[in-house]
């Protein structure tokens, strides 16, 4: 045997050194005390009544395989989102549907750009796609620098995310920006406006990217079950998109990796829409009442629009999240920049300020 056969299976070179994918850290209170994750932007609240019945009757046929088309669930999208069937395509979860988006366009000796920091799955799907990131660092308060970003673009540009709100720092685009952006990139690039908390924008001033994508063929939209409608735990998002990067996301997906159970939910709970809203604008409250607390007790709170807030603590990072830990609730730190705090229940909140307090005093 030669030594090249005992070593194992030949991975793609591409791989080697992908950071890991961090999922925020489970909450594990100690002794019954209470313990709140608030480090993964999920919705707190449980399904609603209606959505849970349409997932337990799925359920009792998952000896099936679902539908692979997602014809009922996309034939609700386009309807609720005025747009023809043919342009929405499902995926699990808004970041496998980016990971097709990914395969769909880009490959080695292309550029993807992105904003940094954003969604820290970005540079992973792109490192998987055998292109190369180009983060383009974030202006001083926390904003999308859409200047620098198009100063990047070169002619080996095949992506761009814009997150909008962006994770983890919930900073805005506003529409004239974005407009003036789109005007100057060349029509062969595909930007990708991920909207993944749209739900909880409140400044009328941010697009919403399903009307920006209708007479711009190199737009698209990300969207999610996993945040405002709380769904993260069954895997559904979708895109908005032209017909033919539609179809290549249909062409790229797993095939059956949306599970009846996920379309079902999905369906359900775009029917329920009024009831998720009511706990969406709820969170959004609770959101306002943290960010004028924060700034109560001294902190410099970016201007925020997504179910979290963010802290740039720079060198005391950890040191924070390790005392919101202690107090029983558990927060996503990037260390050495900041941490990104989801609103979650009211008790959890209030425990996380009443850390932010004291943690404050010895700043
Ligand atoms: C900006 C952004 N996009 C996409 C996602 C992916 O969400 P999902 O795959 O659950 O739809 C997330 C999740 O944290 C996110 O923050």
């Amino acid at each position: 045997m030669s030594s090249e056969s005992t070593s194992g299976p030949r991975l793609r070179e591409a791989l080697k050194g992908i950071p890991a994918y961090k999922p925020g850290k489970p909450a594990q209170g100690a002794d019954g005390a209470p313990a709140f994750k608030l480090s993964s932007n999920e919705n707190p609240y449980p399904p609603l009544p209606g959505v849970l019945e349409a997932a337990t009757s799925a359920a009792a046929s998952f000896n099936r395989y679902p539908d692979m088309a997602c014809a009922a669930l996309i034939a609700e999208l386009a309807q609720r989102f005025g747009v023809p069937a043919s342009h929405v395509a499902t995926g699990t979860g808004s970041v496998g549907v980016a990971q097709s988006l990914l395969q769909a366009t880009s490959g080695p000796g292309d550029e993807v750009i992105f904003a940094w920091r954003s969604f820290e799955a970005y540079p992973i799907i792109t490192q998987i796609s055998g292109a190369t990131s180009v983060r383009v660092p974030l202006k001083a308060d926390e904003t999308h620098d859409l200047d620098a970003m198009l100063a990047a673009i070169t002619p080996r540009t095949r992506l761009i995310f814009v997150c909008n709100p962006n994770n983890p720092t919930g900073a805005v685009v506003h529409r004239e920006q974005l407009e003036r952006f789109l005007d100057a990139v060349p029509s062969d690039v595909l930007v990708v406006l991920d909207e993944a908390y749209n739900e909880f924008v409140r400044d009328a001033d941010v697009p919403n990217g399903v009307e920006v994508y209708r007479d711009r063929p190199n737009v698209c939209v990300l969207r999610t079950f996993s945040k405002a409608y709380g769904l993260a735990g069954l895997r559904v998002g979708f895109c908005i998109a032209h017909e033919p990067v539609a179809e290549a996301l249909r062409q790229t997906a797993v095939p059956f990796g949306v599970s009846q159970l996920a379309q079902d939910a999905a369906i359900a709970s775009l029917r329920s829409e009024e009831a998720l809203l009511e706990r969406v604008a709820a969170l959004v409250a609770e959101r306002e009442r943290v960010v004028s607390a924060l700034v109560a007790q001294g902190w410099t709170v970016a201007t925020t629009q997504a179910n979290f807030v963010w802290l740039r603590l720079g060198e005391r990072t950890t040191d924070f999240a390790a005392a919101c830990e202690a107090a029983g609730v558990v927060v996503r730190p990037f260390a050495g920049e900041g941490a990104r705090i989801t609103i979650g229940e009211t008790e959890a909140n209030d425990l996380f300020l009443q850390t932010a307090e004291v943690f404050r005093k010895t700043l």
